[in-house]
């Protein structure tokens, strides 16, 4: 019996989270080289425009066919109710394959990586390269990432 209760607040808990915020993803890639997205407790998508409906945590694209994105550049991003995140890394195993850049909240603030030299103000090289990431606040952030 209580744990049929703590299973039913469980669900109502995640019903109401699903239906507090959603999440415009926008993934466009001009590389030629296959899209992979990678959206825990959502799915694993491909280039395109999608609207997530809940949290979004621990997000990652890249303009390559491995879905970790191990020897690509890869664009990590959380998207919640409240402070949303998203940076470049080029963290090993991550590497430098295309370029990448996004924009959180159509446009208000983003990062963008040319080269494999870009630096640790738009990308992270290694964890402590805080400068590489941006952030936003809200209920409804979004999110456009484009590869080359
Ligand atoms: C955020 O999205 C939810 C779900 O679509 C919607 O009900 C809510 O009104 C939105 N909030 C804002 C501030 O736009």
């Amino acid at each position: 019996m209580q744990t049929f209760q703590f299973l039913s607040v469980a669900v109502l808990a995640l019903v109401a989270s699903a239906s507090a915020s959603s999440h415009s993803i926008n993934v466009i890639n001009n590389c030629g080289s296959p899209t992979t997205v990678q959206l825990p407790g959502h799915g694993n998508f491909g280039a395109g425009s999608r609207t997530i409906n809940g949290d979004v945590r621990g997000g990652i694209a890249q303009a390559c066919s491995d879905i970790n994105g191990v020897g690509c550049t890869s664009v990590e991003f959380s998207l919640v109710d409240g402070v949303s995140s998203a940076d470049i890394t080029l963290i090993p195993p991550h590497k430098f394959d295309h370029p990448a850049s996004f924009t959180l909240d159509n446009g208000k603030t983003g990062a963008t990586c040319s080269n494999a030299n870009c630096g640790p103000d738009n990308a992270f090289y290694k964890s402590t390269d805080y400068t590489a990431q941006r952030q936003v606040n809200g209920p409804n952030s979004s999110i456009r990432i484009q590869f080359c």
